[in-house]
């Protein structure tokens, strides 16, 4: 189990990379505090390599893609309607999305974690919090996740086109003028002080990020853990088989399960002055990766990292990130995958993988499988 991060963290804990020109980190002592650090370690230029690569002008609004104070602006005026007791006011509305997918499948003889449910369910989640009719999600989701794909043999460019897209700008215009209780006449109304100290409310084109911020975070990472899930459990039927029993243990199974196969395993950083790792010096300006999928397996921090265990008492794990960019959606990202976990097995006691037909998915970021098919009896 990942024997190249394994390698790293025991023999090059400061790793540089010569083709592409980054240094790594992948201990949990080290990638922590790097994240906290953001004044050193700064994402104002993108927190994806190929991102920070191409140097490009990114729309404000993106707060995954910003420093202080800016990042501190646009993040309390999201945290501000995307509060978590709004989230969990959601979990009826999960839980019907999850039958909507599931209970066609009921009786018959597979089921893919990925297409039946996982590409599925998040989205009709983030889209009904934001207003966007249902008849035209899956065009959407379709559109944001090209923007992330690598096809075989190529390598990832990214312009700035690819962060102003108009997709939600109909419908913003359209909330404009016929308000609902949804997150998006919320970004339209709400007033803050922006950086020169004047109140007022978001411009159309803040707004347009922010949705399509929300809507490209809040999708592919859960699409990937529900996709995990079904694999994880299946190969340990034995724990499967006491989480259908006991349905109080799926809670700390969703967070070891996040531990276990980070859904967005590497965050990438632009450093902002010279910093000194295990004897070496990292000159201002090169690009740090920090590999918190890596660092939620590190012998050091946790006994056992390659066993996945749902008793295991999980503390902190890396996964949602650490310190200021801590994931904005995290609540709402845990409700899902236990609303999910919990629904699947009310109907899908046990199930085995189709390894011929499961495919990973190739993306920048994200780490996990494009399908998850299973057989189900
Ligand atoms: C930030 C992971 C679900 C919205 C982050 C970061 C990680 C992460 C690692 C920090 C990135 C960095 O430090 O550069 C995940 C995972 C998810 C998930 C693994 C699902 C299992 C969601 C959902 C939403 C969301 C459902 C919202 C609908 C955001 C936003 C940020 C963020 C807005 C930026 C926060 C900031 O920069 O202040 N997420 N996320 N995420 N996430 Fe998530």
């Amino acid at each position: 189990p990942y024997p190249v991060w394994r390698r790293m963290r025991d023999e090059a804990p400061l790793y540089y990379n010569e083709k592409y020109d980054f240094y790594a980190l992948s201990r949990f002592e080290d990638v922590e505090p790097c994240l906290s650090d953001w004044n050193t370690y700064r994402s104002g230029r993108g927190s994806i390599l190929e991102l920070i690569k191409a140097n490009i002008e990114l729309p404000s609004g993106i707060i995954l893609f910003e420093d202080p104070p800016i990042h501190d602006i646009h993040r309390s005026l999201l945290a501000r309607v995307f509060t978590p007791r709004k989230m969990n006011a959601l979990e009826p509305k999960i839980r019907e999305f999850c039958a909507r997918s599931l209970d066609p499948l009921v009786g018959t003889e597979r089921f893919d974690f990925i297409r039946d449910l996982g590409a599925q369910m998040p989205m009709r989640t983030i889209g009904f919090l934001l207003g966007i009719p249902e008849s035209d999600q899956e065009a959407i989701r379709d559109r944001l996740d090209e923007g992330l794909q690598l096809r075989e043999g190529e390598e990832l460019s990214v312009s700035a086109e690819d962060f102003n897209s108009d997709e939600f700008g109909a419908y913003i215009d359209w909330r404009a003028e016929h308000p609902s209780d949804d997150l998006m006449t919320e970004l339209l109304n709400a007033e803050f002080e922006d950086e020169t100290g004047t109140v007022r409310k978001l411009h159309r084109e803040e707004v347009l990020t922010y949705v399509t911020m929300l809507a490209g975070a809040g999708n592919e990472t859960t699409t990937r853990l529900i996709g995990w899930t079904g694999k994880i459990l299946a190969e340990n039927p034995d724990q499967r088989r006491e989480l259908v029993a006991d349905r109080s243990l799926i809670p700390n199974a969703i967070e070891e399960l996040l531990r276990f196969e980070a859904p967005s395993p590497v965050q990438a950083r632009h450093v902002a002055r010279d910093v000194e790792h295990h004897g070496h010096t990292v000159p201002e300006g090169s690009i740090m990766v920090l590999l918190n999928g890596s660092a939620n397996r590190d012998e050091r921090r946790f006994a056992d990292p390659d066993r996945f265990d749902v008793h295991r008492d999980v503390g902190r794990h890396l996964s949602f990130g650490y310190g200021i960019h801590h994931c904005l959606g995290a609540a709402l990202a845990r409700l899902e995958g236990r609303v999910a976990l919990d629904e699947v097995l009310n109907r899908f006691p046990t199930w085995e993988i189709d390894w011929d037909n499961a495919v990973q998915a190739r993306t920048s970021t994200v780490r996990g499988w494009e399908t998850m098919p299973a057989f189900v009896r």
